[in-house]
């Protein structure tokens, strides 16, 4: 496991997906431990970020290790036209893993394969965000008590929400019901419809979730990302399609929760805020423990 990249979810196992998540859950038991001690670790960020740059950063010092890196690919040799290929060549040997967020789809899985040492995807493009998922999991077992045979909302821009992506394939190894609430322009992509297809899997696709909205077990809200359209007039058509509201909750499940990778535009409203069902700022905070598991597994660092 050692030389092993997380470039998409489907890179781990089940059983490897369930050893992280137990992993993670003795780091919220107690989060600094010297696990780290003499690694660095390398955050290379193409593309803004705030949660999944400080929660790695905030995981990688509670574990003693040392970073590296940039935030703005505009204060790296890039800007002087530097390749993807020759940064990741020499920053694998300035670390002992790289972390790296980039906007093109399948530039981490080419990262990972020119590296000597490990690669997280951090999010590539519209593609997928496996580490965010690995939070949304750990927030949805220790709300649910399982992943087993829940009924998920994805609500929102499901074309170019890379989250949803990475969260429906996890999802689809424990027997997941899926409705997907989206604009006809932000539509479940063929591929990730045609997988659940061959998994036997069922799935709903809806332009409204008022009147199903008491069916949910998780509602996952997503953001419309304005930075993956062409048109920004198609972007403003569709921007707010999608508001909850506290109001809406009233006929949900006891036990439902409103999980959102957040940043969040519009799409909750704040009066949910309040709301016991809101998860969002718990899941975020949950990416610590996850990214602190997914590290040292990784490294083939056990606690
Ligand atoms: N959820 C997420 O990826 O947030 P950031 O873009 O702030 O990292």
């Amino acid at each position: 496991m050692k030389d092993k990249s997380f470039v998409s979810i489907d890179d781990f196992s089940k059983e490897e997906i369930i050893e992280v998540l137990d992993m993670a859950e003795e780091f919220e038991k107690q989060p600094v431990r010297n696990l780290l001690k003499n690694k660095i670790i390398a955050n290379l960020f193409f593309e803004p970020s705030t949660r999944t740059r400080l929660s790695f950063e905030s995981a990688i010092n509670k574990l003693g290790g040392s970073i590296i890196g940039f935030t703005d690919a505009s204060s790296s040799s890039v800007s002087k036209g530097e390749s993807l290929h020759d940064t990741i060549r020499m920053v694998s040997s300035y670390s002992d893993l790289i972390v790296m967020r980039h906007h093109i789809e399948g530039s981490a899985r080419y990262a990972s394969e020119i590296s000597s040492v490990p690669v997280i995807n951090a999010g590539d493009g519209a593609n997928q965000h496996p580490t965010q998922t690995m939070l949304d999991l750990y927030s949805i077992r220790k709300t649910q008590g399982t992943l087993d045979n829940l009924n998920i909302f994805m609500v929102g821009d499901l074309k170019y929400g890379r989250t949803v992506h990475s969260l429906m394939m996890a999802m689809s190894r424990w027997n997941a019901t899926f409705n997907f609430i989206s604009p006809e322009e932000l539509k479940m992509p063929d591929e990730n419809k045609l997988y659940l297809e061959n998994l036997g899997l069922k799935y709903y696709e809806h332009t409204d979730f008022t009147d199903i909205i008491s069916k949910a077990d998780i509602i996952y809200m997503t953001r419309v990302q304005r930075e993956r359209f062409s048109d920004p007039m198609e972007y403003e058509k569709v921007k707010n399609v999608y508001v909850l509201r506290d109001s809406m909750l009233k006929n949900t499940k006891p036990n439902m929760k409103i999980l959102h990778p957040l940043p969040r535009v519009n799409e909750i409203n704040p009066d949910v805020d309040s709301n016991p069902k809101a998860y969002y700022f718990n899941q975020a905070l949950n990416g610590v423990y996850t990214r602190q598991a997914i590290l040292c597994k990784l490294l083939g660092i056990g606690l």
